[in-house]
C-alpha cells in the first residue's frame, strides 16, 4: 500500500507527474502542472516531437532536469477547471504507468480541495498490483509506487493531513476489494472470505474502532431458516456463510444507521443450468458486492465517522452436485416468503433477499443499500463501465446519485415498472425467482423489493459489468476486480454523518 502526503515544498522525488491537454484549435498542447511552474515551451516542444496527444489515458515519460523523469498525463480536452474525476483517472493512468518507481511528486490543476482529494486517491488507486499467486514470474512484476506526494499549497496543515489520511483509507480498502474479488474459488470461499475479512477488521483495530464480526454457520443458517443462503450453497462441499459486521462509533452518537448488503457467490457456476465454459472464469467475482459492503464498514470506522453500518455478506458457492437445487424446488426465505427455483443461475436474489429480511429485523434502520453482480441484463443495457440504480424511494436514489459524483463512480438510474412484477408470480409458491426475460435488471431489481419494507429508503446496485475488468487497465482502475461502489458506500456514510 502507497504512503500518501501532501506538501507544496520542494520536490524531493525524482519522478514529477504532471498534465497535459489539448488545446481548442489546431491541436496544441497545454501543460498544467497545477503551482509548479515549470518552463513549458522546451517541454511541449519535446511532447510534440514524441507525439503525444494530450488524451485521456495517454502517459508520455521523458528525461527530467531537475527531476530524473517527468511524466506527463493526459487530461483530454484543455479546461479552465478539470472534474474531479478527470483528475482522479489522470493521477491514476500515471501511477499505473510508474510501477517499478519508488516514490513520485504529482502536480496537477487541483484548485479545490475535493480535487485534491481526487488526485490523491487516484495515485493511491493507480498504484495496484496482484501478485500474491505468483510463482515463477513473481520477480518480474513492478511494484506500485511506494510514497505518493501530492504537490498543493491549497490545503496545508491539519486540512492536508486529513486528506492524505482520507485517500490512503480509500485505496487501501478499494485494494482489500480487488483481492477478495482477484483471489480465486480454490483460494476463497465461504468461510474463508470470512476469515480474510475478519483479519482486516482486526488488522484496522477491531473492537478498539467499533467494529464487531460475526459469522452464521450453515448448521446454524438451516435451523433458523435461511432457505436462500442453504438452497444456494447446498450443492457446495464448501458450505455457506452469513457474516456481519457491525460498525458502531466510538465516544459518540451515530448520526444515522445504514445497512449495507453485498452479494456474496464466491462462484457461480449456474448451478444445474449451468453456465457456458466460455467466460466462466470471470464468475470468482461475483462476491464483489459482499466485498465493497465490507470493507465500506471497516473504512468508516477507520476515518470514525459518525455513523453506524450493519455489513451483511450472504455468501454461497453455486455448484454443480446431487445436492445441488433443482429447477422447480421451493425454498423459504428468512421471515417466510416461499420461492420457487425456477432458474439456479438466479441465485443472487435469493441469497440477498435473506440477507435483507435478517437487516431489518432490528427495525432501527435509517436506509438499506445492496450491492450486486446482480444480472448479465445490466452488462446488455449499460456496458461494462457504468452501474445500475434501482430504488423503492426516489429522494435516496437522488441523494445516492449526488454521492456518486462526490465518488467519481458512475451509476444510472433504472425504473422498476410494476408491469413487471406479475411475470414474477408463481403457480406454486409466493414468487418465482425469475419473470419476464426482457428487463431481466428490472426484474430482478423487482424480486428483491419484495423484501424491502416500503417505507424504509432502499437503493439497489446492479455492479455486474464495472465490478470486474477483462479488458485493459484506463484511469486508476487495473484488470480484474475494480472495487466499484466501494468508494460511494463510503461517501454516502460520510454524507450520513453530515
Ligand atoms: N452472477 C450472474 C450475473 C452476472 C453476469 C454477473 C455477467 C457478472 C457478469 C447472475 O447470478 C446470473 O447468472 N444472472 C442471470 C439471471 C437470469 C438467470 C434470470 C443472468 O443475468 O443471466
Ligand atoms: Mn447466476
Ligand atoms: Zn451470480
Amino acid at each position: 500500500m502507497s504512503t500518501i502526503k501532501i506538501s507544496d515544498g520542494i520536490i524531493k522525488d525524482d519522478v514529477l507527474v504532471v498534465g497535459v491537454a489539448t488545446k481548442s484549435g489546431k491541436g496544441a498542447l497545454h501543460i498544467e502542472s497545477g503551482d509548479l511552474a515549470l518552463d513549458t515551451k522546451a517541454l511541449i516542444a519535446t511532447l510534440n516531437d514524441m507525439g503525444a496527444t494530450g488524451k485521456q489515458d495517454e502517459v508520455v515519460r521523458i528525461p527530467g532536469t531537475s527531476t530524473r523523469l517527468i511524466v506527463f498525463t493526459g487530461l483530454g480536452k484543455a479546461q479552465s477547471i478539470y472534474s474531479d474525476e478527470t483528475l482522479r483517472r489522470a493521477a491514476g493512468a500515471a501511477a499505473r504507468h510508474l510501477a517499478g518507481n519508488s516514490s513520485a511528486t504529482f502536480s496537477l490543476p487541483a484548485n479545490t480541495p475535493a480535487a485534491v482529494k481526487a488526485v490523491a486517491e487516484g495515485a493511491g488507486l493507480g498504484s495496484y498490483l496482484f501478485d500474491q499467486f505468483r510463482g515463477s514470474t513473481k520477480s518480474i512484476q513492478k511494484s506500485p509506487l511506494n510514497t505518493i506526494t501530492i504537490h498543493s499549497a491549497l490545503v496545508s496543515g491539519a486540512e492536508a493531513k486529513a486528506v492524505a489520511a482520507h485517500a490512503e483509507v480509500i485505496s487501501k480498502y478499494t485494494n482489500l476489494v480487488r483481492d477478495l474479488i482477484n483471489t480465486p474459488p480454490s483460494h476463497l470461499n465461504p468461510a474463508s472470505f470470512c476469515a480474510m475479512v475478519s483479519d482486516a477488521v482486526k488488522a484496522a483495530g477491531g473492537a478498539a474502532i467499533g467494529l464487531k464480526v460475526s459469522t452464521m454457520t450453515d448448521s446454524q443458517l438451516k435451523s433458523k431458516g435461511f432457505g436462500g443462503i442453504i438452497g444456494v450453497g447446498q450443492g457446495s462441499a464448501n458450505p455457506p456463510r452469513l457474516f456481519h459486521i457491525s460498525y458502531t462509533p466510538k465516544g459518540v452518537k451515530a448520526k444515522k444507521k445504514y445497512a449495507y448488503v453485498g452479494k456474496g457467490i464466491t462462484f457461480d457456476t449456474g448451478g444445474l443450468a449451468l453456465k457456458p465454459a466460455l467466460g466462466m472464469e470471470a464468475m470468482k467475482s461475483d462476491m464483489s458486492g459482499a466485498a465493497a459492503v465490507c470493507a465500506a464498514a471497516i473504512a468508516l470506522a477507520v476515518l470514525k465517522v459518525p455513523v453506524a453500518i450493519d455489513a451483511w455478506a450472504p455468501l454461497a458457492e453455486n455448484m454443480v452436485s446431487d445436492h445441488a437445487t433443482r429447477p422447480s424446488d421451493i425454498i423459504t426465505i428468512y421471515g417466510g416468503k416461499t420461492v420457487e427455483v425456477i432458474n439456479p443461475d438466479a441465485e443472487g436474489r435469493l441469497v440477498l433477499a435473506d440477507a435483507l429480511v435478517k437487516a431489518q429485523e432490528a427495525g432501527d434502520l435509517d436506509a438499506i443499500i445492496d450491492v450486486a453482480t446482480l444480472t448479465g441484463h445490466q452488462v446488455v443495457a449499460l456496458g461494462k463501465r457504468t452501474s445500475a440504480v434501482m430504488t423503492n424511494n426516489e429522494e435516496f436514489s437522488a441523494h445516492f446519485m449526488d454521492i456518486t459524483k462526490i465518488s467519481g463512480e458512475s451509476f444510472w438510474p433504472m425504473p422498476l415498472p410494476i408491469d413487471l412484477r406479475p411475470s414474477l408470480d408463481s403457480p406454486v409458491a409466493d414468487l418465482g425467482n425469475m419473470g419476464e426475460r426482457m428487463g431481466g435488471m428490472l426484474v430482478a431489481g423487482l424480486f428483491l423489493k419484495e423484501f424491502v419494507a416500503d417505507e424504509l429508503p432502499w437503493v439497489h446496485l446492479d455492479i455486474a459489468g464495472p465490478a470486474y475488468n477483462e479488458a485493459e487497465p484506463h484511469g486508476y482502475t487495473p484488470v480484474g476486480g475494480t472495487g466499484v461502489a466501494f468508494r460511494s458506500l463510503v461517501e454516502m456514510g460520510i454524507a450520513a454523518a453530515r
